[in-house]
């Protein structure tokens, strides 16, 4: 790790993961790879995007799909999310409405507008590196969310010590990466701690669209919405994502919360890229108005058959002493392997045993705990892919050698 006098305190939090070393090796031939939660790049829409960016660079449209544009993103697209966050119960208007660059985008936002060196941000425990990652240039401390509530208010605002409990964040919907959800309970519960500590919830909605069975649970914001009336008068933030649905290589993501929150959050986009790219925004516009409603069936359909497999491999391959979750949507099913066992030097024996990969749990856990854990990917592989590779981790598994 590079450090230098002249760098700034932030960056001691910055750390290149260990396990990228071992993941370089996926760049080998006849390597099966359960490591990225990346989509299935057969399914982007392909054809409609390149209709879309032909006419965003016709005649009429080019001078816009080229021009610098506004930082709160491009109108249409921006009344399409008005009509989509309708769908999933959360009733807004454009100005409650920031487009970002990724939601990954929006969590670097959210972490620069709350933390300041010392606060808390809660988080799940594991929970999505990106949002670690996000967070730590901030110079927070993390503390683990516990859903429903073990741990109340008191006990959280104790522990923070001279900061403040800032913000609570998770996925509710088949996290990154365990694939689990909040059930309804859970978010009701999550809201009122929220109430008590008198902190804001940011909501990773990235996997949202991609359910596979059970019924759909509203977003934490329409949950909130509901007891207070107003958006204008919740602390939910949501982040939404196209990555997970029409294609992470435009990098368009949103989010939705009261107008103070996305006016501040405007400037910060003024000062880090002025806007994200113009005719990307036109582009995942034009697509998402003329087939986001067939193509997600699609999308999860595909995903559904893999994760059946994945589950059906698992329970066919699988020692008695590994339990793993069983997803309702999403990209990911998480492994508990036995205490005292280490998922990083499963990884180093089934690269180089058996050919298989994927991403030891342990770089998703704050204090670096879950040493036992591992994280398979099902949402790039096709189902004979997937049962050979469950078929060769349990031969791994099984014979003890790691
Ligand atoms: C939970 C979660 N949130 C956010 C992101 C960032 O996605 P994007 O910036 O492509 O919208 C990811 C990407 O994998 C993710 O898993």
């Amino acid at each position: 790790m590079t450090t230098h006098p002249l760098f700034a305190t932030r960056t001691q939090n910055m750390k290149a993961s260990e396990i990228r070393e071992l993941l370089k090796l996926l760049d080998q031939p006849d390597i099966i790879s359960f490591a990225g939660g990346i989509p299935d790049p057969a399914l982007f829409p392909a054809d409609a995007f390149a209709q879309a960016f032909q006419t965003a660079l016709g005649p009429g449209r080019q001078a816009q799909a080229l021009q610098y544009s506004v930082s709160e993103g491009y109108a249409p697209l921006r009344e399409w999310l008005v009509d989509h966050m309708a769908s999933i119960g959360v009733a807004c208007d454009m100005d409650n409405i920031l487009i970002t660059s990724g939601s990954q985008q929006a969590l670097d936002y959210l972490g620069k507008l709350f933390l300041s060196p010392g606060d808390t941000a809660l988080v799940g425990w594991p929970t999505y590196l990106g949002a670690i990652s996000a967070f730590n240039a901030y110079e927070p401390r993390f503390d683990r969310l516990s859903i429903p509530g073990n741990q109340g208010a008191e006990e959280y605002r104790k522990a923070a010590g001279a900061g403040r409990v800032k913000f609570a964040y998770l996925s509710p919907d088949f996290s990154n990466p365990t694939g689990e959800t909040v059930d309804l309970r859970g978010r009701e519960a999550l809201l009122d701690l929220a109430e008590d500590l008198d902190c804001a919830v940011i909501e990773d909605g990235a996997y949202q669209a991609l359910r596979y069975d059970g019924a759909p649970i509203p977003p934490i914001l329409a949950l909130e919405q509901a007891r207070k009336g107003s958006i204008e008068d919740c602390r939910t933030i949501y982040c939404g994502s196209f990555s997970k649905t029409l294609s992470p290589g435009l990098r368009v993501g949103w989010v939705v919360a009261a107008k103070p929150i996305i006016s501040q959050l405007v400037l910060m986009k003024q000062a880090a890229d002025l806007h994200s790219a113009t005719i990307n925004q036109m582009a995942v516009h034009q697509v998402a108005q003329a087939c986001f409603e067939s193509h997600i069936p699609k999308v999860r359909q595909t995903y559904r058959a893999r994760r059946d497999a994945m589950l059906a491999a698992l329970q066919a391959h699988m020692p008695d002493c590994v339990s793993w979750t069983k997803p309702e949507g999403g990209m990911f099913v998480w492994l508990t392997l036995p205490a005292g066992t280490s998922g990083a030097a499963l990884l180093a024996r089934a690269l180089d045993t058996v050919k298989v990969a994927f991403v030891p749990g342990q770089a998703f856990f704050p204090d670096g705990s879950g040493e036992n854990t591992i994280r398979l990917s099902f949402s790039n592989s096709d189902e004979d892919t997937i049962r050979e590779g469950i078929r060769r981790l349990g031969q791994v598994l099984r014979g003890g050698d790691w």
